[in-house]
């Protein structure tokens, strides 16, 4: 049973807890299994922007085994990325790249399925031109921003999300969907995709595993709208679902009325 509380000035998003990191990884993958049956039950592509960091690791590895490979129409899927460093595609760091030898490699996807960020081009550069890749292939314009289907987006220690972190200019961005920040905590610069398209999204679930989660979580979830410090709490779209999954480390400190399952 999944519900929401109205116990806050908006509606709670569903909060989905997970035993451990394995369970986190078949939740996820079964719900991206689940929403890409329906939605090219209805349209010939779905389009989902794929999170960077260690969590979503093992549930990009799950949807490349014999358990999953053969519920999703892979032909149909188009992959995008929430953010990505600024790094050579075949740099150990590059989200594209843990993404390739997880999930795009093993799955032999087809290169014209994969829209990677350029980030071996300079940041502003890789920026204009993800930006325009994303103008052509969702046939959007400034006013529409492209509706992906799906985005993954993980959590932070510090709140933030994709590479929105606290006092990025990204964060303030209303009009441009791609941009290039300098984020002077890591004293290196991200390419990041903007609230105007993270908030336009149909769907969105974050992934949070690990105790060190607890309190962040926690302060994200329940603590009154502090977007200054928890740039997440940013991500609330227009129409579009958020569902948060959880393992229980992560979930420790959340109040139990607030849990599904
Ligand atoms: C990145 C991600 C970033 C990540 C969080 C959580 O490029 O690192 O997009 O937003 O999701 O930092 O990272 P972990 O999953 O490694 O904890």
């Amino acid at each position: 049973m999944e519900y929401n509380t109205l116990d806050r000035k908006f509606l709670m998003p569903k909060i989905r807890v997970a035993k451990d990191a394995l369970n986190l990884a078949e939740l996820a993958a079964d719900h991206f299994v689940s929403l890409s049956q329906t939605t090219t039950k209805n349209q010939q592509q779905f389009t989902v922007a794929l999170a960077g960091g260690s969590t979503p690791g093992g549930m990009y590895s799950l949807l490349a085994t014999e358990k999953y490979r053969n519920r999703v129409n892979w032909r149909k899927i188009h992959f995008f990325w929430g953010d990505e460093r600024a790094v050579p595609p075949e740099h150990p760091d590059s989200n594209y790249l843990m993404v390739r030898q997880a999930l795009l490699d093993p799955l032999n996807i087809l290169e014209e399925n994969i829209h990677r960020i350029h980030a071996e081009y300079s940041p502003v550069k890789a920026a204009e031109e993800y930006a325009q890749e994303l103008t052509s292939f969702f046939n959007s314009s400034t006013d529409n921003p492209p509706e992906f289907d799906l985005l993954l987006l993980g959590l932070g220690e510090d709140g933030h999300t994709a590479s929105l972190f606290v006092g990025s200019n990204a964060i303030n961005e209303e009009i441009e969907w791609v941009v290039a920040d300098h984020i002077f905590k890591l004293n290196d610069w991200r390419i990041t995709l903007t609230l105007p398209l993270i908030n336009a999204g149909s769907n969105i679930m974050f992934l949070v595993s690990g105790e060190r989660k607890a309190e962040i979580l926690k302060n994200v979830l329940i603590n009154n709208q502090q977007p200054e410090i928890y740039p997440a709490q940013l991500v609330q779209p227009k129409e579009g679902k958020v569902i948060w999954f959880a393992d229980s480390a992560a979930a420790a400190l959340l109040p139990r009325s607030i849990i599904t399952e």
